[in-house]
């Protein structure tokens, strides 16, 4: 539990938090919505587990049914839907053909409102999907169960190519475009992958971007970790235009859209796949400094995601849907791509940063295109909010549903989203999950649980979370105590596990709040989740953040160890303390506290140099508010760097008492220097 930072804070927050009032969904929504029927939380009530997931197995097409509903035979590595054989890629197109082969499946928005909006009917996409699934296979000699590893921007191509591996059941292994090479080639190391998938540029905030050169620099950094690979396959971001300023490699580089013609006409039956088989990996940071990745199912994960999309978004074939995350995390592979295209819905691409050209550009977007599902996170709300707060009443949209994901938010902002963003016209859902868990595990029901700011609400049906102590005690409602989430039952889009790791999936998510090692009774393992939260009298869970060491940065979970391994390869530097620092738009961003070896003056120079470091290792998104050059870092006699103190500093909050450390003098020379 490193030092305990988190824990700290949480406390602070719960003893200030009052209980906000409850706002009912619009008439207007409860009417059409997909889940109404408010025996749905008794039907899904823990008795009934396993049961009651077979309804969200069945909103699949199956070439052959489960035997199996739930094994638990080994756990915690839980296993759906066994003997049951299907393919994502088929659920996400080819079912919907006889029906609505000519309905949109994704749009296409490029960040430029020049460029036209690239329209992909569900036939298209099928044709796209099997043109790509051939060439990768025939020509690249792809197999059921290899690992490639996708590093692009926000472009239609992202979906395409994930569908066509899903299609041969190649694993997917999707990296965040705006990270870094090292980034890309450490889990193009890790997942074992030796073909990567890009882009050669693409634009961001009316600049363009060259994407190619972090493959080249990626190629070279897995070559370093003996390792090699041996394809990179370019698509142009502008077809027929290689753009990019760094040229193809010979022998290793093919440009996708130069062969692909090769392959038109051409199909692929999709591979069945078992249940059990792996869709996907998606990284994501733990408490140790090696991202991880989680392993999704195909069929547990598929199942979830469609019924979470339908249940808790609303989502409907007819609906125009815009998630603004980026596929890169889990949140736009469940609810950009797999989610919104099993249901057949028409799901939006954004190319861009949302605030280009201007503060209006989502509104202006949400009204041209009719969008009625609109998903964001309260980062971006809270820009949203700083940048243009009287844009949304200037466009004539309206949603009927909205969605915030990946942090806290503040019930402040979440009144000007459903105020002004929704103009109280929409029902709010605020969905709190995690990568490891492929879809919801705290939300309201948008048409049967009234919303309350700032709480996700209670387990989405079916999932039953608890709040443990320390001691594993069951904090009960209404206490006001914060503690440790868990949740007392597996679910299908529960990870498999991490890949190439199974003690450390047992170790970070299983062991802690484990009965009996020994059981073979689900029961006795409840998952682990790593935030800390409080359980109201009603039954809504409020999220704290997270109790470990990772920093939840605009969404998104960043290892504080990432950052301090960067910040260590500056030469000079000693040693290195990241903390979560209050940011008014990224809600936390971290600061970096380093000590300098002996004999190295600091300098705005080395600053900058440790700053640079961090964005070239992890790149832009964890880039540090304030790197502080300070003459020690405070320590207990044990040597372990008091990282709770520096954020209390950082954060003008009181550091307690001190005494007890090896060096409690440093405290005040750095708090003055950091608060002066
Ligand atoms: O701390 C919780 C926070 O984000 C963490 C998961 O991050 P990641 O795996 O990157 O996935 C983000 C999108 C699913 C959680 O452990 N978190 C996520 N959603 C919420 C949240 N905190 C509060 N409220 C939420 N709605």
């Amino acid at each position: 539990m490193a030092d305990q930072q988190s824990e700290v804070s949480a406390t602070e927050i719960a003893v200030h938090w009052q209980e906000e009032e409850y706002y009912e969904a619009p008439a207007s929504f409860v009417a059409q919505a997909n889940l109404t029927d408010p025996t749905v939380y008794e039907r899904f009530s823990l008795e009934n587990f396993p049961n009651y997931y077979r309804e969200f197995g069945e909103m699949l097409d199956w070439y052959k049914p489960w035997d199996t509903l739930l094994d638990s035979t080994n756990p915690p590595f839980w296993r759906w839907f066994v003997g049951g054989e299907l393919n994502a890629s088929y659920n996400c197109i080819d079912r919907h053909l006889e029906k609505n082969k000519n309905k949109t499946a994704l749009y296409f928005v490029p960040e430029s409102e020049h460029d036209p909006i690239e329209a992909i009917t569900y036939q298209e996409l099928f044709v796209r999907v099997n043109e790509l699934a051939a060439y990768l296979r025939d020509s690249i000699g792809l197999r059921r169960g290899d690992r490639v590893t996708v590093h692009m921007p926000m472009v239609a191509e992202l979906a395409v190519t994930m569908l066509a591996c899903a299609r041969l059941g190649v694993i997917h292994s999707v990296v965040f475009g705006g990270f870094s090479a090292q980034a890309c080639a450490d889990r193009v190391v890790d997942s074992g992958s030796t073909v990567l998938i890009t882009m050669d540029g693409y634009w961001r905030d009316g600049k363009w971007l060259d994407h190619k050169e972090k493959a080249d620099q990626a190629a070279a950094l897995v070559h370093e970790a003996g390792r090699e690979l041996e394809k990179v396959l370019i698509f142009e971001r502008h077809p027929g235009e290689y753009r990019s300023s760094f040229s193809v490699v010979d022998g290793r580089d093919i440009v996708v859209n130069d062969v692909i013609g090769q392959y038109k006409g051409k199909r692929v039956d999709p591979e069945r796949m078992k249940a059990e088989d792996t869709l996907f990996l998606m990284y994501t940071s733990g408490s140790t400094g090696k991202p991880k990745a989680a392993q999704h199912s195909t069929g547990g994960y598929l199942s979830y995601v469609t019924a979470m999309s339908k249940y808790i978004l609303d989502v409907k074939p007819t609906d125009v849907y815009w998630c603004m995350a980026d596929i890169g995390w889990i949140t736009g592979h469940s609810f950009i791509v797999y989610g919104p295209l099993s249901l057949g819905a028409s799901s939006i691409i954004y190319e861009g940063v949302p605030t280009y050209p201007d503060a209006g550009r989502p509104w202006r977007l949400a009204e041209q295109m009719d969008i009625n599902i609109f998903h964001t996170s309260p980062t971006a709300i809270r820009s949203l909010r700083k940048v243009g707060p009287d844009e949304p009443a200037k466009y004539n949209y309206h949603f009927k549903l909205m969605v915030t994901v990946g942090e806290p938010i503040e019930p402040d902002v979440w009144r000007w989203y459903y105020n002004v963003v929704g103009k109280r016209e929409a029902a709010v859902v605020d969905t709190y999950w995690q990568t490891e868990n492929g879809g919801f595990l705290c939300s309201t029901v948008p048409a049967l649980k009234p919303m309350k700011p700032g709480s996700a609400g209670p387990g989405v049906p079916g999932i039953h979370p608890v709040i443990y102590d320390d001691e594993g005690n069951e904090i009960p409602p209404g206490t006001g105590k914060g503690g440790n989430i868990c949740i007392r039952n597996p679910w299908p889009g529960s990870m498999l596990g991490i890949w190439g790791d199974p003690d450390r999936y047992v170790a970070t998510y299983y062991s802690r709040y484990c009965k009996d090692r020994n059981s073979k009774d689900w029961r006795d393992w409840p998952y682990f989740a790593g935030d800390g939260a409080m359980l109201a009298a009603d039954g809504y869970f409020r999220i704290l953040g997270r109790i470990d060491d990772v920093i939840n940065v605009a969404g998104h979970r960043l290892g504080t160890k990432e950052i301090e391994s960067a910040t260590l390869k500056v030469s000079g530097v000693a040693e290195a303390a990241v903390v979560a620092a209050h940011d008014e738009i990224k809600g936390i961003s971290p600061e970096i506290f380093v000590s300098l070896q002996p004999g190295v003056s600091p300098s705005d120079e080395l600053g900058q140099q440790i700053v640079d470091s961090v964005v070239r290792e992890i790149g832009p998104i964890a880039r540090p508010r304030k790197v502080w050059l300070v003459p020690d870092l405070p320590k207990t006699r044990s040597g372990k760097i008091m990282r709770r103190v520096l954020a209390s500093i950082s954060n003008d909050s009181d550091v307690g008492d001190v005494t007890s450390l090896a060096n409690p003098e440093i405290v005040e020379a750095i708090r003055e220097m950091v608060q002066r």
